[in-house]
């Protein structure tokens, strides 16, 4: 007995001290699809009203984070990376309307995170404000009820898992991962505060942040564009990020579908402004000109005078000319990254969760800058530069290239006759030196252009703080305001020398892009896409500190808000039509193979293709499900091996005839090396609308193939 007390005791003894050093958390982690409809839609990210969707790649997933005290369920905060290119106000609003009808007050605007990957591949329209709706040809109900359902559900099933557990903080440089696109900006910053990181990568941060959840996931952080996939790729997707995760999860759990792993990958998104993932630089595209091949005019980025032919180029731009060797690339850099966090000795996190929300007018918003001195932000404004795009993707709205090509938009053709109004002389000087393009915060028809007023939220979590942005802060603006936050929380004892503070975003509202004032001044794409004026990101530092205080362990009353943006959803303009109906060409039925597979034995490396008689998929976004597999033979039984959100697998849609109704869906695979020998089949998975009555589902299958 005596022999047998000795170990439990020393058990005891571990597990008292262990708390001492670790706090216990409440955690909960999750994922969903978000997926809105793979064709006939505008992609939502470069502003291409060419880039229409026509089929899928990989699902949108949002993956959702909750950190609770353990004994107060009033402290607890929860983090939701979407697979996005923003976060939005309109879908955070239905987001926390359905929260609250489900939990009451234990999810709110102060503790709930709509953070986005930005992401440039996914499906859009779901955005509130007018300018990003123009090239979706105004607001697409379906993308934003995807993206609505699945966040709820992502939330739903992180709350489901709540249990105790620890948590853990650490970094990592990660090299090869992203890049300046606008350097010379960058310059501009003063020479005393660039030498301060020139060993800190310089003009990108290198850093990539890592919360780990131990074994259950852990949420990361690290600025890079989402634009390894070209804005010529019409396939739905997740850009590097999206893949970062699917690859880091399918190593955890390589037998699980996607999207149905235990092991949750967080990779969010930081100070992106003027990061790229085209790590090789900007050259001309340009057959026949001199200058074809060569670096684009690095100031402008310009080919022989036009920003058309600039393209940034990914690690392996040589290999495809989509951007999805590169897009696997540059997820592969931050997932090995955050492997080797998770292998490594991270430091416990210890402390009280709390979070701080407000809501901040930004036009015409005065405060008080560290020198006294007042001043003051603009109704929101795009400069010149804003339609000249950037080097990932010059991506001008279409609208602004010109008389011609504007009468191709039909919705611009309905809100043209109210073009922004000519900006005053007050809202000239305020947002100089930027020459007025779009005079968005004055056009408010048919509905505000631009937001005004933003959310402004930060969340502690032991000495961790999230920084959460309604932006893309600049690498500079990024670190000024990670410095003037972390310092106010070391000065207000709020956290002792060990605060170590992220930013995170773009995030709930999606108010562009917020540069430092020298960069301002220099006018590139993000200087012109900094909607509130030179003061932008002053404003945004001193409100984010003058926050602190209520991240305290008892903070005293709350701070003073701003009020809510105006609702803008259910007055949105919407021209998308939807799906009329469905037929099969005459002598055909829905889902019959049109052209089988090719042969009947295939090896790694070759892709399998069928063709078969489709519908459109608008019918049924088959959220959490799948519009095709790979099916292996099994003992006997067919088992499904692989879904749409394999990158190995590819569902496209093609229309045949539209007065017909006919069209034909290719389901492809690609075989992946170490892929079991044995009998396969490719499924696909339709739902078809008749011209009266109720949509159905149907199959189709191919012939059986072997794989050597
Ligand atoms: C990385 O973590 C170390 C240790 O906590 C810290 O000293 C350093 O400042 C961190 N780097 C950044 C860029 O936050
Ligand atoms: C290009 O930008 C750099 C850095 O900001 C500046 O020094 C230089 O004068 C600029 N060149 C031109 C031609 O504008
Ligand atoms: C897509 O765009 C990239 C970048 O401009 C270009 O290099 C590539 O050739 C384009 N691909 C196709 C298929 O047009
Ligand atoms: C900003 O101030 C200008 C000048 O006083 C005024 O015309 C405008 O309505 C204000 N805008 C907002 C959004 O408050
Ligand atoms: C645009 O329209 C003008 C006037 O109708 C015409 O002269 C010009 O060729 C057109 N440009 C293009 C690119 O079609
Ligand atoms: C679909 O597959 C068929 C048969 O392999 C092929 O001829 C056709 O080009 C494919 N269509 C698309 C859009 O890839
Ligand atoms: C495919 O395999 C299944 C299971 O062995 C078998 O029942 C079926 O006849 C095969 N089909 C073809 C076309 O070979």
């Amino acid at each position: 007995m005596a022999r047998l007390l000795l170990p439990s005791f020393l058990v005891l003894c571990t597990s008292v001290l262990n708390a001492v050093a670790q706090s216990q958390y409440l955690l909960g982690l999750g994922i969903a699809d978000i997926t809105g409809p793979v064709v006939e839609t505008n992609m939502m990210g470069y502003a291409s009203l060419a880039q229409t969707d026509t089929g899928l790649h990989q699902r949108q997933r949002a993956r959702a984070f909750i950190i609770g005290e353990t004994d107060n369920t009033a402290n607890r905060v929860v983090f939701i990376n979407a697979d996005i290119a923003m976060g939005d106000t309109g879908i955070r609003r239905a987001i926390l309307a359905a929260l609250a009808a489900k939990y009451g007050s234990l999810y709110t605007a102060q503790n709930f995170a709509l953070s986005s990957t930005h992401q440039h591949s996914g499906v859009g329209g779901y955005l509130e404000n007018l300018l990003p709706q123009l090239t979706a040809l105004g607001f697409v109900p379906q993308t934003y009820n995807a993206i609505v359902q699945g966040v709820v559900l992502a939330v739903d099933r992180a709350h489901a898992s709540l249990k105790t557990g620890t948590l853990s903080l650490g970094n990592t440089t990660v090299t090869g991962g992203n890049r300046n696109r606008s350097p010379t900006a960058y310059l501009a910053n003063p020479a005393e505060e660039r030498a301060l990181y020139v060993n800190e990568g310089d003009d990108q941060d290198k850093i990539m942040s890592l919360l780990s959840f131990g074994t259950r996931g852990f949420l990361s952080w690290f600025p890079v564009h989402g634009t390894s996939i070209y804005e010529n790729n019409t396939l739905v997707s997740t850009d590097n990020k999206g893949m970062a995760a699917y690859l880091y999860e399918a190593s955890i759990e390589p037998n699980a579908m996607p999207g149905s792993q235990t092991f949750v990958a967080g990779f969010a998104q930081a100070n992106v402004g003027d990061t790229s993932p085209n790590i090789l630089g900007a050259f001309c595209e340009s057959p026949g000109k001199p200058y074809d091949g060569m670096p684009c005019q690095a100031n402008t980025s310009t080919c022989g005078g036009t920003v058309q032919d600039c393209h940034g180029r990914g690690p392996g731009f040589t290999l495809d000319n989509l951007g999805f060797h590169s897009n696997e690339m540059i997820a592969q850099v931050q997932v090995d990254a955050a492997k080797s966090l998770m292998s490594s000795n991270l430091k416990p996190v210890t402390g009280s969760v709390r979070s701080v929300h407000v809501y901040l007018n930004m036009a015409n918003h005065t405060f008080t800058l560290p020198n006294g001195q007042t001043a003051q932000t603009c109704p929101a404004a795009m400069g010149y530069s804003f339609a000249g795009g950037t080097t990932d993707g010059p991506g001008a709205l279409d609208f602004i290239q010109g008389d011609n090509s504007t009468s191709q938009n039909p919705l611009w053709e309905i809100v043209k006759s109210f073009i922004t109004p000519i900006p005053s002389a007050a809202q000239t000087a305020c947002q100089a030196p930027k020459p007025i393009l779009l005079n968005t915060g004055y056009a408010s028809f048919p509905y505000p252009w631009s937001p005004s007023t933003v959310d402004i939220q930060m969340f502690k979590v032991g000495n961790l703080v999230m920084i959460i942005v309604p932006g893309e802060l600049t690498t500079m603006a990024g670190r000024r305001l990670r410095n003037a936050v972390r310092a106010q929380l070391i000065a207000s004892k709020i956290i002792d020398d060990s605060a170590y503070v992220v930013v995170a975003g773009p995030a709930n509202t999606y108010a562009h892009y917020i540069t430092t004032r020298e960069e301002y001044a220099v006018q590139r794409y993000e200087g012109a896409s900094t909607i509130f004026g030179p003061r932008t990101l002053e404003a945004y530092i001193d409100k984010y500190t003058s926050l602190v205080p209520f991240l305290a362990d008892k903070p005293s009353g709350t701070p003073s808000s701003d009020a809510a943006p105006p609702e803008l959803t259910s007055s949105a303009l919407s021209l998308q039509t939807g799906v009329v109906f469905d037929a099969p060409p005459i002598g055909k039925s829905f889902g019959q193979v049109l052209v089988d597979v090719a042969k009947t034995t295939y090896k790694a490396g070759d892709t399998v293709v069928a063709q078969f008689v489709g519908a459109n998929p608008r019918n049924n976004l088959r959220l959490e499900g799948t519009f095709l597999s790979v099916d292996q033979l099994i003992s006997g039984a067919w088992k499904a091996v692989r879904s749409d959100s394999h990158p190995s697998t590819i569902y496209r849609w093609t229309r045949v005839n539209t007065f017909l109704a006919t069209s034909n869906v290719n389901v492809s695979w690609t075989i992946e090396s170490g892929t079991p020998a044995g009998t396969y089949r490719l499924r696909y998975f339709g739902d078809s609308k008749p011209f009266i009555g109720s949509i159905s589902s149907f199959t189709g299958t191919s012939s059986n193939f072997t794989i050597a």
